[in-house]
């Protein structure tokens, strides 16, 4: 047993209480006695009770009053009172207002058992059924991880079916595609989930200090090493290993680590002690490493012990479907953040945050959510707030549509649009230099421009 089930026996009559007390000792519980009411309260707000067994009548307050004050600190305590022989309306009452159970003096100790047996039975139930429900959150809903189309649905299922075993797994995707959200929620669907996620950005040290970040070193081992510093290898010890980056990784930094895949084994930046470490590799780039392989930057054969499995996330302009899902999840994650009420995006807004193709990825778009949110006044993010480079995105598209049920004069005008919208791409935003490049005048351009509302 994991807990002891503790009791609180509430009686003014010292006898009474004292040897009802021995007996729930004597059969295990853990007990706490009080002689009066408010002595009650004062245990209930400094331990943790499981179950008070009260007597009604007490001098300072009866068992129905001290009930509905318990029920108030903490509703999830059990309840049982004793009720002198005959006075059936108090049981009656004190059980309307959720006491667990009544029990008539004197009392007999077989029938007060069974009740308690039957309390430890349901707090069983209720931790078995809190058990099962953490279990099935993990496994259906990866931590912070929001896979609703079809080609992410594949990536969480073959996610979850690699989670177990140690094989390496390299995560490529563009930037800000969720490289790291997945490998997290690799981690934690894993059975080293109560174990280490340590990551290391290969990228962002140089190659001594991110050896001896990986690695560790010994005190003395270079200059300012003044003490021993455990590296991320052993520190991530039973658990997962996230190289960030790994394309970057120094060539001399690679050996050493393709050394640890093969054997396990490492030693500290400037010792001589042999370490033995249980890690499992997660890495992940949004370089072309066949590509680093052929200009002899990235070892071939560290390569394959890095990439057992290869998981592609697409990025979010290829699945378009989870963009709604995602402005849901982060515009709640930033109104809880920012503690506004009810906020809202526009029909027109969210219609943009569909169209626009998000070069950052994930990322971008969960920076223009907070954004928005952020310029926003009252509960709708209307077009206005939203980033320029999305708004535009708006009239590129919209504008220059080409379909041949529109009249001959419109297909015209959106043609005569995108040669003028090219020419000011071309030219930067720079209007004579446009004209220029049109063969026509600044003033026509200008002319053009005004009738459409496109001054900008
Ligand atoms: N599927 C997703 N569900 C929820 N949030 C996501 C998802 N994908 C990405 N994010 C969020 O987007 C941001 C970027 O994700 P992450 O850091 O994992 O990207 P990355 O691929 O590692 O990017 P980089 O290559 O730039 O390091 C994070 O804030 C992350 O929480
Ligand atoms: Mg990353």
């Amino acid at each position: 047993m994991k807990n002891k089930i503790s009791i609180l026996v509430v009686d003014d009559e010292a006898p009474q209480r004292i040897t009802l007390s021995g007996h729930l000792k004597n059969i295990g519980y853990l007990v706490y006695e009080a002689e009066s009411a408010d002595k009650a309260i004062n245990i209930i707000n400094s331990n943790i009770i499981d179950i008070v067994l009260s007597d009604y009548q007490m001098p300072d307050k009866t068992g129905l009053e001290l009930f509905k004050t318990i029920k108030k600190i903490n509703p999830e305590i059990y309840f049982i009172l004793f009720t002198a022989y005959g006075t059936v309306e108090t049981a009656v009452e004190i059980m309307k207002e959720g006491a667990f159970d009544f029990i008539t003096k004197p009392i007999n100790l077989d029938e007060l058992e069974i009740i308690l047996k039957r309390i430890v039975e349901r707090k069983t139930l209720i931790s078995e059924n809190e058990k099962l429900r953490n279990i099935l959150d993990e496994k259906y809903n990866l931590p912070n991880l929001i896979a609703f189309s079809k080609k992410m649905q594949e990536i969480v299922n073959l996610a979850g079916r690699v989670a177990q075993s140690k094989a390496t797994i390299l995560i490529r995707g563009e930037s800000g595609s969720g490289k790291e959200v997945l490998a997290k929620a690799i981690h934690f669907t894993s059975q080293r989930k109560d174990q280490p996620f340590i990551a290391v950005n290969c990228a962002a040290l140089n190659e001594n200090l991110l050896e001896s970040e990986m690695f560790g070193h010994e005190k003395g081992a270079f200059t300012g090493a003044d003490r021993q510093k455990l590296g991320r290898f052993e520190l991530a010890d039973k658990g997962t290993l996230f190289l960030d980056e790994v394309g970057d990784l120094p060539l001399q930094t690679q050996v050493k680590l393709l050394r640890v895949l093969q054997e396990g084994q490492f030693e500290r930046v400037g010792g001589t002690q042999t370490i033995h470490t249980d890690v499992r590799i997660i890495s992940a780039t949004n370089k072309n490493i066949e590509e680093l392989i052929n200009e002899g930057k990235f070892r071939e054969d560290l390569y394959y012990r890095l990439n057992v499995i290869t998981i592609h996330i697409p990025p979010l302009r290829e699945r378009k479907e989870d963009i709604l899902p995602l402005i849901d999840y982060f515009l709640k994650k930033y109104i809880q953040e920012t503690n506004r009420s009810k906020v809202e995006f526009s029909k027109e807004a969210i219609d943009l945050l569909l169209k626009y193709n998000y070069p950052g990825n994930v990322r971008e778009l969960e920076n223009i959510i907070h954004h928005s949110l952020v310029l926003s006044r009252g509960e709708l993010i209307t077009t206005e707030d939203l980033p320029s480079n999305v708004k535009q995105m708006q009239k590129e598209k919209v504008d220059f549509i080409d379909d041949e049920n529109m009249s001959f004069t419109e297909r015209v005008e959106n043609f005569e649009k995108k040669l003028i919208f090219d020419a000011l791409k071309e030219a930067g935003g720079n209007q004579s230099k446009a004209a220029r490049k049109l063969g026509i005048s600044e003033r026509n351009l200008r002319y053009r421009l005004e009738k459409w509302g496109l001054k900008k």
